[in-house]
């Protein structure tokens, strides 16, 4: 059985406990604490800006007002995302990931962290976002919560507004091995490991391309670009989406 959310909040909750930065960019080297603050923001400021370039390219006239972050760990996204929007909300299940992001926070009252541990986004309105974004979320959940966020994410969205998202699509067989173990089976092991380390646990899931197209298609989005060159780590094909809300 893949984790409930409540299951994958009490792990996300240990992770902002014990290593929150290195569990938000598992970079070789900065396991432990290693992560200069400074740093590990820098990195958040250009994926979004490249990424705010990207999207501004293919929408240019989409709105500033308010951007919401989903999944937004210690906000390095949210941070970032205040440079474009007037207003960003950084939304996460991990209350304890809230408290370092608040403490990050730079922007002030631009900038607010909003606890949600439902399986959808109801805690919003409909029509709220010009932007909504997401990276690095949707991966650690199964499908069934998958498809409900993604579907919520156009619904939040603004007429005229987007959406841009990252989720994994496949798991990649590394070349050395002759097959590849099913993600239940992985996401077993891996919760086996973590258990018997005493640490918490990731699991990683992926949504083939045609079911998010097809879920995007169903909430009214239209797909304007699919980008599956971002790997997500070496084990796993990845597709980054952006979808206009007509
Ligand atoms: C790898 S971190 C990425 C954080 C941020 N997106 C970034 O790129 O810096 C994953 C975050 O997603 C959060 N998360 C996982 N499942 C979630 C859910 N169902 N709803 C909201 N946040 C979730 C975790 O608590 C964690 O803070």
């Amino acid at each position: 059985m893949p984790m409930r959310l409540w299951q994958v909040r009490r792990h996300w909750d240990l992770f902002a406990r014990t290593d929150p930065l290195w569990a938000v960019l598992t970079t070789p080297g900065k396991e432990g604490n290693r992560w200069a603050v400074g740093e590990f923001f820098a990195v958040g400021q250009q994926e979004t800006d490249a990424a705010l370039a990207v999207i501004l390219a293919r929408l240019p006239d989409l709105g500033r007002r308010r951007a919401l972050d989903f999944g937004c760990g210690v906000g390095r996204v949210t941070q970032a995302l205040a440079g474009h929007f007037d207003h960003v909300t950084g939304v996460d299940l991990s209350a304890a990931m809230l408290d370092h992001a608040r403490r990050h926070n730079r922007h002030g009252d631009r900038v607010d962290y909003r606890h949600n541990s439902a399986a959808d986004l109801a805690c919003f309105a409909t029509g709220t976002f010009d932007l909504v974004f997401s990276v690095l979320t949707l991966q650690h959940v199964a499908p069934e919560y998958s498809r409900r966020y993604i579907a919520d994410f156009i619904r939040v969205c603004a007429s005229g507004g987007a959406v841009y998202f990252q989720i994994t699509s496949r798991p990649v067989r590394p070349p050395h091995r002759s097959w590849y173990p099913p993600t239940l089976l992985k996401n077993a092991w891996r919760r086996l490991n973590a258990y018997l380390a005493f640490r918490p646990a990731m699991e990683m899931h992926s949504l083939p391309r045609a079911d998010v197209e097809a879920v995007v298609r169903s909430a009214g989005g239209e797909i304007v670009l699919v980008d599956d060159g971002h790997g997500s780590g070496q084990d796993f094909e990845s597709c980054v989406y952006l979808v206009r809300k007509p």
